[in-house]
Parts: structure tokens; C-alpha cells; sequence
């Protein structure tokens, strides 16, 4: 079973998200989806009610997940730690024990535009809009990485 945590700062903007779209997409009987926010500003509760919205108009539902914050153990249990920004890169690897975990942190925008370090937005201050265009970059690369995660078997 092959395992993915996405990652964010609040686990209630982005990486719900992430999650939903990648669950959406895999078998999730061989692919194992998570996510966890660098902070603990809102543990326990449910996503934003923006992301819930936004996911919804795509049939994905959201209501099922509460917000954690990323732990050490992390490292341990997942095989693929995907950031949303750099700012959750770099709070994720402060915590990495040994290159092996830091070699299972992505920027994962990397996935869709290799190489860019480009950078999801946090949506939380904006408006509806920006949920919007997040839903669409994350589509983007969790496609890419659904097709990467059934090539590896
Ligand atoms: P997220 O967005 O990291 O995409 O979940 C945020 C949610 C909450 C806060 C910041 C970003 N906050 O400052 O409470």
C-alpha cells in the first residue's frame, strides 16, 4: 500500500483539498491519502467551509476529515510528503531526522511544473475565487501523480 500525506500550515484550506482530489482519483483499497497541516491553529476541525463548497461542486466530499498537524512520525508511516508552499517545505524538513525523510518531502507543484518550486496559494485571507483556482492546480497534480503512483505498481 503505497501512502501519501498532503501538507499544509492549517489542514483546513489546501491540503483537505489535496486529499479529497487525490482519494478521488486512486483506488483507495492500494493508495492510502492523508493530510496534516504544519500548525495546530485548528485541530479537529472540519475544512473550510470554502474547500468543502468548492470540492462539493465536484462531487468530492470533504465533511469526513478533521485537522491534525504533522508529526515526526510522519516520516515513519508515509512514503510521499507533498507541500503546498515553500513555507510548509521548510517546516516539514525541520523536523526530518535523516535524508531519508527529507527525501520524501515535494513541493507538489513540482509534479505538474517540474522543477518551478511553483507554490500554492493560500486561499484562507482571499475569496471564493481562490478556492477555486486552487481546486484547479491541485487537479492538475494530483493527475499526474495518481499516473505516477499506478506506473510504480
Ligand atoms: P491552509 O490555510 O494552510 O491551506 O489550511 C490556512 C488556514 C488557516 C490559517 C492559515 C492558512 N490560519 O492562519 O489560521
Amino acid at each position: 500500500m503505497k501512502k501519501v500525506l498532503m501538507v499544509c500550515l492549517g489542514n483546513i484550506c489546501r491540503s483537505p483539498l489535496a486529499e479529497g482530489i487525490l482519494k478521488s482519483k486512486v483506488d483507495t483499497s492500494k493508495v492510502f491519502v492523508d493530510s496534516a497541516g504544519t500548525a495546530a491553529y485548528h485541530e479537529g476541525e472540519l475544512p473550510d467551509s470554502r474547500s468543502i463548497q468548492v470540492a462539493r461542486r465536484y462531487h468530492i466530499d470533504l465533511t469526513d476529515q478533521r485537522a491534525r498537524k504533522f508529526v515526526v512520525e510522519d516520516f515513519d508511516k508515509f512514503d510521499f510528503i507533498y507541500a503546498m508552499d515553500q513555507s510548509n517545505y521548510y517546516n516539514i524538513e525541520l523536523l526530518a531526522r535523516d535524508e531519508e525523510d527529507t527525501a520524501k518531502v515535494k513541493m507538489i507543484l513540482n509534479e505538474s511544473y517540474p522543477n518551478q518550486d511553483r507554490q500554492v496559494p493560500d486561499p484562507y485571507y482571499g475569496g471564493d475565487q481562490g478556492f477555486e483556482n486552487v481546486y484547479n492546480m491541485l487537479n492538475e497534480a494530483c493527475e499526474i501523480i495518481k499516473v505516477h503512483l499506478e506506473n510504480e505498481g
